[in-house]
């Protein structure tokens, strides 16, 4: 029996968790889910943002978590997010930020000519480096001779385990291509060090074919030719920013799920998209997201079939426009999770 904590967290967070849970609870009984009240509306409450002791029981009793989104206008700061999720990512070390971009419905492309066969890549984001650490800092703050330091981090032993990541990903499913991407002409000693891990670990893979690009020219190729890519490695941040252009590619950021994984440990599995405060009470956030996410933990979790019915019932609710509003459907959130769930 799998273990999952639930932290549905800030705005939409709570409202597309909630429909995840459900087709969790239908699909796999077995389950035990837990609760965690962490976010926001804590963090006002009590000053608390991920508790020593809810991390050590995340990290010793669990096998997956589950989680919104977290960020909240109340809170400039971001301070609970920067605690639970970076927080996660670095303290689980969970080194792989896996994030689908599969184009299931046709008439979703927002790009001419371009379908499913052409839109299904996967992205593997390096999750615990890069300009993410939080090593820099302000001197003089406030004054006109401000200086603000951000440090870019990147190790051997990080880049190697994303790089090598990628490539098994891309062997054990018969995959022929991965492509590297940074920024090495500009930021020549982190990009060196990917530079060379890449070449290296391509070494022992003469079946994939290695290939390169700068992120720039990365963004205008994935929306001028998709069907270029199966899998793409890159650094934490640039892998952010172009997997919130893939979520658009599938059809949009209501669709885009991911894992942050490290394999045979506990992992976090959460929606790409925010806590959308724009839209959040109303009742119309997509939660395809979050169910495509709940299908990525089951996979993760041994469950590769109801992945895969899940995938097909999100697929089938496209077609069938059983869709929220931003989708150009007239469902709420909750009846979205109602269509998904007569489908499954
Ligand atoms: P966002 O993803 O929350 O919203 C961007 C736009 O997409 C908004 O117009 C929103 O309404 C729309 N959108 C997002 N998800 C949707 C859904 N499921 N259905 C329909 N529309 C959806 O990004 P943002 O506005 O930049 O961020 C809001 C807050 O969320 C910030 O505090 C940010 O830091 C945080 N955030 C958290 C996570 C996370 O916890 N994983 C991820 C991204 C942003
Ligand atoms: C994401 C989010 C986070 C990130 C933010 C909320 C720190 O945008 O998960 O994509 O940049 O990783
Ligand atoms: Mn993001």
């Amino acid at each position: 029996m799998s273990r999952i904590a639930i932290v549905p967290g800030d705005g939409i967070g709570a409202e597309v968790i909630a429909e995840g849970v459900r087709v969790l609870q239908h699909l796999a009984p077995d389950l035990a889910l837990e609760h965690f009240d962490l976010g926001a509306d804590r963090y006002l409450r009590d000053g608390a943002t991920l508790p020593d002791d809810v991390f050590v029981r995340w990290r010793d009793e669990f096998d997956a978590i589950y989680l919104g989104a977290l960020g909240d206008p109340r809170v400039p700061s971001n301070v609970h997010a920067k605690d639970i999720l970076l927080g996660s990512r670095f303290r689980l070390d969970l080194f792989i930020n896996q994030r689908p971009i599969k184009l299931l419905d046709a008439r979703r492309s927002v790009l001419k000519d371009k379908g499913p066969q052409d839109i299904d890549i996967m992205v593997f984001r390096e999750n615990t480096e890069d300009l993410y650490t939080g090593m820099g800092g302000t001197f003089k703050e406030g004054t006109p001779d401000e200086v603000a330091q951000e440090v870019c981090i990147a190790t051997r032993k990080g880049v190697e385990r994303i790089v090598r990541a990628a490539f098994a990903y891309a062997a054990e499913r018969g995959l022929s291509r991965v492509c590297m991407s940074d920024k090495s002409n500009a930021m020549r000693h982190t990009g060196g060090l990917w530079q060379r891990t890449f070449r290296e670990v391509a070494a022992e893979y003469p079946g994939i074919e290695a290939s390169h690009l700068y992120v720039d020219v990365l963004a205008m190729e994935l929306v001028r030719a998709p069907e270029r890519f199966q899998v793409i490695v890159t650094s934490n941040l640039f892998g952010d920013i172009i997997t919130d252009l893939g979520a658009i590619l599938q059809g949009g950021i209501g669709l885009a799920c991911s894992g942050n994984i490290h394999p045979g440990r506990v992992s976090l599995f959460e929606p790409v998209h925010g806590s959308a405060p724009d839209i959040t009470g109303k009742g119309i956030a997509n939660p395809l997201a979050a169910v495509l996410t709940a299908g990525m933990m089951l996979e993760f979790l041994g469950r590769p079939d109801d992945h895969a019915r899940i995938q097909a019932a999100v697929r089938g609710c496209l077609l069938a426009d059983e869709v929220t509003p931003e989708l150009g459907g007239t469902l709420s959130t909750r009846a979205v999770g109602d269509a998904l769930l007569a489908r499954l």
